[in-house]
């Protein structure tokens, strides 16, 4: 039986994300990620990169305050973020009750861990949004054009069921574009400082094993690719100083038929 003072890493995790929340967009080397990632999903993805973007329903998973969410939004029909801590979902909020015509963004949140693709929340802001741009209730349930994720994978126990639930959340022809830091060896272990390493729940991406996830879930046109690299400053530890490393970040795309 666990402890009272055993916690799961999906509880570690959000006591860490609703805490860092606030001050999520003040780091810039995590907005310099960002926008990495939004460039190699706008290079990676043929719509995208074809300029046929605005047909696309997008479902982003771990969406946090919105950084890569507000980046893809104006590029395509529509975004649902999901995420599962409540601080970053309220900043998400916050950004979005912000803009010019709140009421007419083309972006909802949902505070869920999302474990399939019929998730009563996820449907409900997919409707929203839909409702929104003037679309009554057809094609229900909701299924999307594409699910992206960015940093997020790290954090998921397992990737497998995961990958499974985005491949039933897509319509025909719908893609992945998943991207998150490589686990290259023992050298990707700094990308989060020791306090921070709790919640982890792999040191990055194996390349071989997001590959074989993504192509036995059922996916078409699997590729996992390095897709960017990010420099970041990482402390000292081990007799190691403090410095800057380069970290290489890998894309997993696939195709549902
Ligand atoms: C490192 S942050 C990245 C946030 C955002 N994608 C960005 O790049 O700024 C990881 C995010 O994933 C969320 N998260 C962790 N596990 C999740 C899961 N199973 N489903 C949805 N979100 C999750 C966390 O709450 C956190 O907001």
């Amino acid at each position: 039986m666990a402890s009272k003072t055993s916690f799961s890493s999906q509880e570690v995790n959000n006591a860490r994300f609703n805490a860092e929340a606030a001050a999520w967009d003040s780091n810039p080397t995590t907005v310099e990620s960002t926008k990495k990632a939004l460039e190699a999903i706008m290079r990676y993805v043929p719509e995208l990169a074809q300029g046929r973007g605005k047909d696309l329903d997008v479902l982003e998973i771990g969406c946090g305050t919105g950084l890569l969410s507000m980046q893809l939004a104006p590029h395509v029909r529509s975004l649902v973020g999901v995420d599962t801590s409540d601080g970053m979902i309220d900043a998400f909020n916050k950004k979005v009750a912000a803009l010019p015509d709140p009421d007419k963004a083309n972006m909802a949140t949902v505070n869920v861990l999302m474990e399939e693709a019929d998730d009563v929340h996820v449907q409900g802001a997919a409707a929203a949004l839909a409702t929104r741009r003037g679309e009554t209730g057809k094609d229900v349930p909701y299924r999307f054009d594409l699910v992206v994720s960015h940093l997020t994978l790290h954090h998921v126990p397992e990737m497998a069921p995961l990958i499974a639930t985005l491949f039933n959340s897509l319509k025909s022809g719908g893609r992945i574009a998943l991207t998150d830091y490589e686990d290259f060896g023992p050298e990707a272990i700094p990308f989060h400082p020791k306090s921070k390493r709790e919640g982890v729940e792999r040191h990055g991406i194996k390349r071989d094993e997001l590959e074989i996830i993504i192509d036995g879930t059922g996916f078409n046109e699997v590729r996992v690719e390095q897709a960017f690299v990010l420099r970041k400053e990482v402390e000292a530890e081990d007799g190691e100083p403090e410095r800057e490393m380069d970290f290489p970040f890998l894309i997993g795309l696939g195709q549902r038929s």
